[in-house]
């Protein structure tokens, strides 16, 4: 895959001796240097210090320096601000370190060496897994069709800590294989929908099984009927595009069964209830909780979490057509409920509603769901967070725990009883919309009638799931958000 580094290794030389073509250095605001960049700093006779003395560069997060050329064996210097200490966390580490790599490979730098300061919520392993996680995620981009051929490639990069041994490569090769479980889901959103067709995400699914050591069983279109899913197939039936269930299995052991469900619309151009032209390509990204759940089953196999872990991907398109559904059509889904479909751009909850319960028809205990479900959640937390929503408070707390500590941000939102009763429908049990309010929350609620009593959370990740602009420390595109957050979830004790 593109984007990648030959070799990662952890080095515990001091800076000054290392022969390097850049040596990267973060520096907290408000702080003394670390030991590594305080002896770095004698050797070149109190440079960083007056850099920062000269009161231009404060150390704030993402903020650079460089300093070319560097004054002992490495060819180029970059300061890297890492912050305020008390905002100090995984994401300001992978977001540097992405930075740095970005850097690296614009400036054809092809040996780099990155020493960032551990301490505060980032102990030294942590910091380790943070710095490849960044780095590999921060290569990774989503221009997949551009001719790219005389971009730089990195050959070498060295971590930097004070000590090398005590779980350093271990935590060096966890980074590794989170970064490549997010960086497999990020490019499944960011292949276009003519070629990442349901079908076409059912086989790299395969793939990806067989290269991750998981279980692998494809649900065709007979399959689907035979086992009743109506709500999920009327979404498929104005398409050309077979629909697809993939269901992964992973079995590591200990705990009750956890259940990953992913909403995978491959395009989602709102059905007969159509959506308007403007921004409507960004509809390729609906599959992007799909994606989550594939790519996140993998890394936890990879990894070999003690777990027992089930992901089931819904994919189907979404097109208007002579035989698409209908406003008003009813349709019954795999466990028994009568569905009014009010709005055939409320497609996600259709297909999540028979994913959720086949999981749980497969023995999932515990279950999590991924979907880029509504614009709603996009108005409520924008960018930034990814919504929550649950029917057990310790379930959901756990989730949220799990988010928190790998900084992907995630808020809690409500789920009242008033909001299921805003479905009630004339002609069926449910209706597939609630009105013009609460839009999150009434999607959230109808998923709801799917679960039974099993724990459930609900992640929206409309907003979250792409970015529609560049930043310094990643490309536009597909974020591969809930990953890291599904793997940290499957490696907490679930009991
Ligand atoms: N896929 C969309 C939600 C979405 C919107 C994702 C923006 C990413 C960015 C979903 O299928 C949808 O169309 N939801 C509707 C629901 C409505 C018709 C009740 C929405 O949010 O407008
Ligand atoms: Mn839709
Ligand atoms: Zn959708």
């Amino acid at each position: 895959m593109r984007g990648h580094v030959v070799n990662l290794e952890v080095t515990s030389q001091p800076l000054a001796a290392l022969d390097t073509d850049l040596l990267v250095v973060g520096i907290a605001q408000d702080e003394s240097l670390s030991p590594a960049a305080q002896a770095l700093d004698s050797e070149w006779e109190g440079l960083i210090g007056r850099v920062r003395e000269d009161g231009a560069f404060k150390g704030k997060a993402y903020e650079l320096e460089w300093i070319y050329p560097a004054p002992g064996k490495a060819r180029r210097a970059l300061l890297i601000g890492t912050g305020k200490v008390s905002a100090y966390d995984v994401r300001v580490v992978r977001r540097s370190a992405a930075i740095a790599l970005r850097q690296a490979r614009a400036k054809r730098a092809a040996r780099v060496t990155i020493a960032l300061p551990a301490g505060g919520r980032v102990d030294s392993n942590l910091l380790v897994q943070a710095v490849a996680d960044g780095a590999l995620t921060g290569l990774a981009g989503s221009d997949l069709y551009k001719d790219v051929e005389n971009r730089g490639e990195i050959q070498t990069l060295h971590i930097v800590v004070a000590e090398a041994g005590g779980g350093a490569s271990e935590a060096l090769e966890r980074g590794r294989k989170i970064a490549e479980a997010v960086n497999f889901g990020r490019w499944l959103g960011d292949e276009p929908a003519n070629i990442m067709t349901p079908v076409r995400a059912a086989e790299e699914a395969q793939r990806w099984a067989a290269e991750c050591g998981l279980e692998c069983q494809v649900l065709g279109e007979d399959e689907l009927r035979e086992a009743g899913m109506g709500s999920l197939l009327s979404v498929a039936t104005g398409s050309k595009l077979p629909p697809q269930v993939v269901v992964l299995a992973y079995n590591g052991g200990g705990g009750p069964m956890l259940g990953l469900v992913g909403k995978g619309v491959t395009f989602d151009t709102g059905g007969i209830s159509i959506k308007p032209a403007a921004d409507m390509h960004y509809m390729k990204y609906d599959m992007c909780g799909a994606a989550a759940v594939i790519a996140a089953i993998g890394g936890i196999a990879r990894l070999g979490l003690k777990a027992n872990v089930i992901a089931v991907a819904g994919l189907v398109e979404n097109m208007p057509s002579g035989t698409a559904t209908r406003p008003g059509d009813v349709v019954r889904a795999a466990n028994g409920k009568t569905i009014e479909i009010i709005n055939t751009d409320a497609e996600g909850r259709l297909v999540l509603a028979d994913a959720l319960d086949l999981a749980r028809t497969r023995g999932a205990e515990r279950l999590v769901d991924v979907a880029t479900l509504t614009g709603a959640i996009k108005v409520a937390l924008g960018d930034v967070a990814t919504g929550a929503m649950g029917n057990n408070e310790d379930w959901t707390n756990q989730v949220l725990a799990a988010a928190k500590a790998t900084g992907e941000p995630l808020w809690p939102m409500p789920l009242y009883p008033e909001y299921t009763e805003k479905l009630k429908s004339n002609i069926a049990d449910l209706m597939n919309t609630g009105g013009r309010f609460g839009g999150a929350l009434t999607a959230a609620a109808f998923l709801q009638q799917f679960v039974g009593d099993t724990p459930w959370v609900h992640l929206d990740v409309a907003g979250t799931a792409y970015t529609e602009k560049d930043v310094s420390w990643q490309m536009k595109g597909a974020t591969g958000v809930m990953i890291r957050t599904l793997i940290e979830l499957a490696s907490s004790d679930l009991e």
